[in-house]
């Protein structure tokens, strides 16, 4: 199964939707690469990237909200806490218990459910926002 980032899904905002589409081709490594059975040392590479690169796109997001006054900027930072939270515990338990198949593609979905979800809602709420701003700014 491939997972792929279409235009249904643009924001509109060059460097944010960037960064979505590395989000849904690293999602797509993850399961690929439990699929093809690769060792614990990979996955973990795969994973740390994920977590390390999630923090770095909300934090481009965040900026863009604060530098504009974004009025729904505190939901919109709690989803995305939450969702670092989830993906931490999930880690954890990963190194734990180490990574079944099972548990790796359940965390896969889970990351496109909630990308799909948030950029559809949250993301594109912003970036309508953000067009009006940066518009008249650049003017
Ligand atoms: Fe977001």
């Amino acid at each position: 199964m491939a997972i792929q980032w279409t235009e249904a899904l643009a924001v509109g905002i060059d460097d944010i939707d960037t960064q979505h589409k590395e989000l849904f081709r690293q999602a797509d490594r993850l399961l690929e690469a439990s699929q093809k059975g690769i060792g614990m040392e990979e996955l973990n590479r795969t994973l740390t990237f994920l977590g390390k690169y999630v923090i770095d796109h909300f934090g481009t997001e965040e900026r863009y909200m604060d530098r504009f006054d974004y009025p729904a900027a505190r939901i919109h930072k709690k989803e995305h806490a939450d969702f670092v939270a989830e993906f931490v515990k999930t880690k954890e338990k990963i190194d734990r218990e180490g990574a079944s198949l099972a548990v790796l593609f359940q965390m896969q979905k889970r990351i496109v459910e909630w990308l799909n979800n948030h950029i559809r809602k949250e993301d594109k709420a912003l970036g309508v926002y953000l067009k009006t701003k940066l518009v008249t700014t650049h003017r």
